[in-house]
């Protein structure tokens, strides 16, 4: 299946850019420092899906800040599908009760790690299977 890579040399932190991928967007944010700290405060528990969703890893790991970013060193980076897992509208950027993403269409708030935590969405967002290729471009697919 068709991969695309996507060059993000140009995304300060607290940017994003949509990609295009199989016909879907793709989310691709710098985070700032304070949203991988106010991700990484919420605990676990505290999640209606506490499974990362994140197609790099195995299906059983958890929604950490950590498994849901681009992992160690990267943590400021993360990539994921953008379609709610409610009906699949295109969530907004930056918005919602907990700053991540929010769907207007029926209301589902995902936090800055893209975990749904308010809302009728059942699942986290989906984080594609995806791989830096230098410093500054994502292989995505
Ligand atoms: Fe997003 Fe229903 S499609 S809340």
């Amino acid at each position: 299946l068709a991969s695309i890579e996507v060059d993000v040399s140009s995304l300060q932190p607290g940017m994003s850019l949509t990609a295009k991928w199989r016909g879907k967007p793709v989310f691709i944010r710098n985070r700032t420092d304070k949203e991988v700290e106010d991700a990484k405060a919420v605990p676990l528990e505290e999640l209606k899906d506490p499974v990362a969703r994140n197609a790099n890893l195995t299906t059983d790991a958890q929604a950490t800040d950590l498994d849901r970013s681009a992992g160690e060193g990267k943590e400021n980076w993360i990539v994921m599908i953008g379609s709610c897992t409610h009906l699949g509208c295109v969530p907004l950027g930056q918005a919602g009760d907990f700053g991540g993403w929010f769907c207007p269409c029926h209301g589902s708030h995902y936090d800055t790690a893209g975990r749904i935590r308010k809302g009728p969405a059942p699942e986290n967002l989906a984080v594609p299977t995806f791989s830096f290729v230098s410093d500054t471009v994502i292989k995505i697919g």
